[in-house]
């Protein structure tokens, strides 16, 4: 293939990191320059633009309205669950932000300060977010479909000193309170939030709790707008919780200054967006999409950026996603691959597409999950523009694999997110750490320092960053991706190489769903694997062996698990099926063969493991899940 742009940029990006990334930083806004660009003093934890101040707040606003932008559209908030669509000017947010803070303010919020947002997808929780940035505090979002238990854990481990919520949630067509759900977080958590500011939504309002809670719009009412605070480059900017190897969720931080520099490069380099140009990423600002591609990053760029309260189907039909890309003028759409499964399984010949303009649009981007090539095809087929996979995770904030689109597209190869981004040293390692041939399936890696923008830490917990990343391929990043490079260099992502699973692009720990299901009565032990799924991508199943003695129906038992899951961990563990099992399948160590469990369900071809303690247990999961109607294919 002929050398590109991303080729030389690539090189230039590994060659000399620091200069790369100085000359990037160029284009935010500091309050004070950096004293050194990577600050690697105390390895292996690396720092980028030590010393400089800024403020992202200001960079992603009103450094546009104090250049000319405040006419422009920032934010076009678009409801059909509500029947809503609501423009903020670049101005507007701006002061909405300034006023916001001024309320978080007048709560005690100061710098460094951590403030938990628990809100559905509406404006005012993206004002928070910003408004947090402004005042330097730390925000914590956690996703709506969570559930109490979950919440808990995030505040005991974030002790914020306040949470901002709503009184509900909109799903399609059912509205979900969410103040109860808080309620039950803080009464379960150890560290007591003294103030909770609520939204109260027209759909439903929630009680408050006397002294502890307070209205939104008196609040607000109340407060005066304050100006952005600068903070230390190395600042965090938010914390955002998700799914380790346990029950217990990674405290993820993103600091304020590479985050600023990677954000706003990645906006150009690898969404070809400029400013004054549409973006709209269909994710939840509950996940990390949604910080970093519906708030931050088209913000620092000047962009217009869309928050959509509905779904791609059933809001109110699979034409959802076209409606908005007319009438907003997208340029781009970002979602995962899942959403299209769900529109193409509804309207497979795309006929909703021809009833709407879609002159603008230019590009669809697709992540979140391993995006299968008959879906990519679907896509570019009925869209007729380039479909781009690309990879990365909370951990990152960007891509790290991708093709570039703004330095010049490299040929599509179905299946892989193309290649490495500039900044990211990308390598596929065998156990020994060895470099894997091209061809060979390994552990995805990335050679320290991660780029700009990346996790520099877990919350509070050093130790426990560099035990889940750092040790395992000394000076390198564990992605707990496995996959491999072809001969020209394009990667591909096959799977996760611990427990994680990915349902409907949602990050999953089976094994904090298995901690649920071990906790009832009577099971004694239990499996949770991840299944295949036409839309989902992958479900999990429940593989529960009840105690000696138990004689309740196996009915009963898979409905008290369901619930306890749905209870425990949230509707978004979209946990519906269990099967009571004799045994499972085990490795004369004791290790479950959850493998071989997936491959029997998925209906792939298994072998019998050499280290299998007794191969007939292998034939009882398979009758079982026959009588379940698994291979579903
Ligand atoms: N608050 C409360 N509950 C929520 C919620 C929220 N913010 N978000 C989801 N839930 C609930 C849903 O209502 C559903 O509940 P149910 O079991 O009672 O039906 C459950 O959590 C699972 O939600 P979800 O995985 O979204 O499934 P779905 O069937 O409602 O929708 C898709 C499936 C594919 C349409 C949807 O997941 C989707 O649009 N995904 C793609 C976009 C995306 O968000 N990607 C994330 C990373 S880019
Ligand atoms: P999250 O942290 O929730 O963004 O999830 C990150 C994980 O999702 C990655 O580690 C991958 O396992 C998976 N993932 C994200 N994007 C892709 C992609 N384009 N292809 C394959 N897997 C992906």
């Amino acid at each position: 293939m002929a050398k590109s742009v991303y080729d030389d940029t690539y090189a230039q990006s590994m060659r000399d990191p620091e200069g790369f990334w100085a000359a990037a930083a160029a284009d935010v806004h500091w309050d004070r320059r950096w004293d050194r660009v990577l600050d690697d003093s105390r390895k292996p934890f690396y720092r980028w633009f030590t010393g400089g101040e800024l403020n992202t707040c200001y960079n992603a606003l009103d450094l546009h309205v104090d250049r000319g932008r405040g006419k422009q559209r920032a934010l076009v908030y678009d409801s059909p669950v509500t029947g809503t669509v609501r423009a903020y000017t670049y101005r507007e947010l701006r002061d909405a932000v300034a006023l916001c803070a001024g309320m978080l303010r007048r709560q005690g919020v100061e710098k460094g300060d951590r403030v938990l947002i628990y809100m559905p997808m509406v404006p005012e929780a993206v004002i928070a977010m910003l408004a947090c940035a402004r005042l330097g505090a730390i925000h914590s979002v956690v996703f709506g479909g969570f559930a109490a238990g979950e919440l808990a854990k995030r505040i005991d481990d974030a002790r914020p000193r306040l949470i901002l919520s709503a009184s509900c949630g909109i799903e399609v067509n059912r509205v979900i309170p969410y103040k109860p759900l808080l309620d039950g977080a803080i009464e379960l958590a150890q560290h007591k939030v003294p103030r909770c500011v609520i939204l109260q939504r027209p759909q439903q309002t929630a009680p408050l709790v006397r002294g502890r809670d307070q209205d939104w719009s008196e609040t607000l009412a109340g407060a005066q707008p304050v100006e952005c605070v600068p903070v230390a480059a190395t600042d965090p900017l938010y914390i955002l919780y998700t799914s380790g190897t346990t029950g217990i969720p990674k405290g993820v931080v993103h600091d304020n200054g590479g985050h600023a520099v990677a954000l706003k490069w990645s906006m150009s380099a690898v969404y070809g967006m400029g400013s004054g140009e549409v973006f709209w990423a269909a994710s939840d600002i509950g996940w990390v999409v949604g910080h970093s591609y519906i708030v931050y990053a088209p913000l620092l760029k000047g962009c217009t950026t869309i928050l959509y309260e509905g779904k791609p189907v059933g809001t109110p039909d699979p034409g959802a996603f076209w409606r908005l890309i007319a009438e907003h003028g997208v340029n781009a759409l970002f979602t995962a691959p899942t959403a299209f499964r769900a529109i193409k399984k509804e309207d497979p010949n795309g006929t909703h597409m021809a009833k709407h303009d879609l002159s603008r649009f230019r590009t669809l981007f697709l992540a979140g999950e391993r995006c299968d090539p008959d879906t990519l095809h679907w896509a570019e087929d009925k869209l007729r523009v380039p479909v781009i996979d690309h990879w990365w995770q909370t951990e990152t904030a960007w891509p790290i694999a991708a093709n570039c689109v703004g330095l010049g597209m490299l040929p599509v190869k179905a299946g892989s997110p193309t290649k490495a981004v500039p900044g990211y040293d990308v390598h596929v390692l065998a156990e020994d750490n060895s470099e894997m041939a091209a061809g060979q399936i390994g552990s995805i890696a990335l050679r320290l320092p991660l780029a700009p923008g990346c996790l520099p830490t877990l919350w509070n917990n050093d130790a426990g960053y560099e035990k889940s990343y750092l040790t395992k391929h000394p000076g390198h990043y564990l992605t707990g991706d496995a996959g491999y490079r072809d001969e020209d260099g394009y990667v591909y992502i096959m799977s996760r190489v611990d427990d994680i699973i990915n349902v409907a692009g949602h990050r999953l720990s089976t094994g904090g769903m298995e901690e649920v299901l071990a906790a009832h009565p009577d099971v004694a032990e239990c499996a949770v694997v991840g299944v295949a799924d036409e839309i989902k991508g992958e479900v999990p199943v429940g593989f529960v062996v009840t105690k000696a003695g138990v004689a309740r129906s196996e009915a009963d038992i898979v409905r008290e698990l369901v619930e306890r899951v749905r209870e425990q961990i949230g509707p978004v563990a979209a946990f519906k099926t269990a099967l009571v099992v004799q045994r499972l399948p085990k490795t004369r160590s004791g290790k479950i063969l959850r493998g071989t469990i997936k491959k029997i369900a998925d209906g792939h071809e298994w072998v019998v493991p050499a280290t299998i303690d007794d191969p007939v247990v292998l034939d009882e999961i398979t009758a079982a899940l026959g009588a379940k109607g698994y291979p579903k294919r």
